[in-house]
């Protein structure tokens, strides 16, 4: 936990900026993974961690941006609670240490709600809290939605996106807890291992450093499929192993690395070719970060970089504008160059991310590609984000788009076919925007073809 200072001046903030009216802060509960009582990991949410800090499942709270007082509602423990979980510290003590001097039942809450003129709520991405929050409002599930605030969510966006010196030591945290953890593959990845043999030993790494993982672990030699949770393959020397897997520290800040390994250690040349040209890529992109500059624009600088590697190794031919213009580049980087982050892995998806990466007048394409773009706005100083390019061959979508006949002069499908078994290449780093340029958070964690091959 941060100090109550902290989270005192966020909500004062967060007041500030939203100026009027009642806001609720819903926090989250267990959730059952097969009956009630065997529940999945617990995750608070994000805005509640981050304006009220309590890491505790049945909590909720409100703002009142008129009288400006702040309460938390919640159940104190019973001696039922004290014999199945243990003693804890009473939610009084908890509110205090995060500068809240007002508790409730959580009874009360509903009331509060019911008379507020103006309620601020965010998009609840929980079903539970869905059926909650219609109860108290009266607004039907599938409409709640459209009434959330657009209000608080921009405000909460104008105050989450800047992270402050104490959060970025716990972003490099996380990343330094990541960073074990792919040396830790790094070193275990061998033919005739299980997949899933290295995502265990990734997933102890983060337990033992105090955290735990922050998004389900990719970790595939068939790197090609973007979201692999597929860990049931033998490795096999030949064949890449895509290895994106991140760290949640204690205080819940995310780290989100990727890092790509040759099962045989060295790279073949047409591995090491492709893996070189991902690299210049990643680090071309992070060379560009700066305040001002829209990150869509870096995004499409990556992609360029890539067509030309393309081309170099006769894979694509003719203009490379106008191949870019058209979305040739979809083919092999199907997704968006990377996403903010901090207390979330993609941090404030919830709140939407036309709110956090786009903004009015900068609309999402709907390219292959540039329609996963999760950032494309103007970066600034105080933003976190991912730097994540990669190049995959996808059997199935060459297939497609050589059948569909698209882009036939710019694409040598014949080629093509000597890589449908190729798999994929991604190389991720979490970067901080700085006044004048940027910042790779955490330790230095191999990524040069030699020093893979080294490890
Ligand atoms: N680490 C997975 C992603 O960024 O989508
Ligand atoms: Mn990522």
């Amino acid at each position: 936990m941060f100090s109550a200072q902290t989270y005192t001046e966020r909500r004062n903030h967060l007041k500030k900026e939203v100026g009027k009216g009642l806001i609720l802060i819903m926090g989250n509960d267990e959730a059952p993974m097969n009956y009630h009582d065997n529940t999945y990991r617990y995750r608070q949410d994000s805005n509640f961690l981050y304006f009220f800090g309590i890491s505790q499942a049945g909590l909720n709270a409100i703002i009142d941006c008129d009288s400006g007082e702040e309460i938390i509602f919640g159940n104190e423990l019973t001696m039922d609670d004290i014999i199945w979980v243990g003693p804890q510290p009473t939610l009084a003590e908890l509110a205090r240490r995060v500068g809240v001097y007002r508790t409730e039942s959580p009874e009360k809450l509903p009331s509060r709600i019911k008379s507020a003129k103006i309620l601020h709520f965010t998009p609840p991405y929980r079903y539970d809290n869905m059926f909650r929050l219609s109860e108290w409002t009266g607004i039907a599930v599938g409409q709640l939605k459209e009434k959330t605030s657009v209000d608080l969510i921009k405000a909460i966006v104008g105050i989450r996106s800047y992270k402050t010196a104490e959060e970025i030591v716990q972003m490099e945290d996380a990343v330094n807890i990541t960073r074990e953890m792919h040396m830790t593959a790094f070193q275990m990845t061998r033919d005739g291992r299980k997949e899933y043999e290295i995502v265990s030993a990734i997933h102890a790494k983060a337990l033992e450093m105090g955290g735990d993982l922050a998004y389900p672990a990719i970790f595939s030699m068939n790197g090609q499929t973007l979201h692999n949770h597929y860990h049931g393959n033998t490795l096999e020397n030949g064949r890449l192993v895509i290895n994106d897997s991140g760290a949640e520290n204690k205080m819940f800040y995310a780290g989100d690395i990727t890092r790509t390994i040759p099962v045989a250690r060295r790279f073949s040349d047409k591995q090491k070719d492709m893996y070189n040209l991902v690299l210049k890529m990643e680090t071309s992109a992070i060379a560009a970060l700066k305040p001002d500059v829209q990150y869509r624009e870096i995004h499409l600088m990556a992609n360029r970089i890539m067509l030309e590697g393309l081309k170099e190794m006769g894979l694509l031919t003719g203009d490379i504008d106008e191949m870019l213009n058209l979305g040739v580049q979809g083919l092999f980087m199907p997704h968006g160059l990377g996403h903010m982050i901090g207390l979330d892995v993609h941090d404030m998806e919830d709140l939407g991310e036309k709110y956090v990466g786009y903004r009015d007048g900068l609309e999402r394409s709907t390219q292959l590609g540039l329609k996963s773009l999760r950032l494309a706005r103007e970066l600034e100083a105080g933003f976190v984000l991912t730097v994540e390019p990669g190049i995959y061959f996808i059997p199935e979508l060459i297939d497609k788009w050589k059948a569909e006949g698209q882009f036939t002069n710019f694409i040598n499908y014949s080629r093509l076919e000597n890589f449908k078994t190729f798999g994929g290449i991604r190389i991720e780093d979490n970067c901080l925007v700085t006044a004048d340029g940027y910042k790779v958070l955490g330790r230095q964690i191999p990524k040069k073809a030699e020093e893979v091959e080294a490890l």
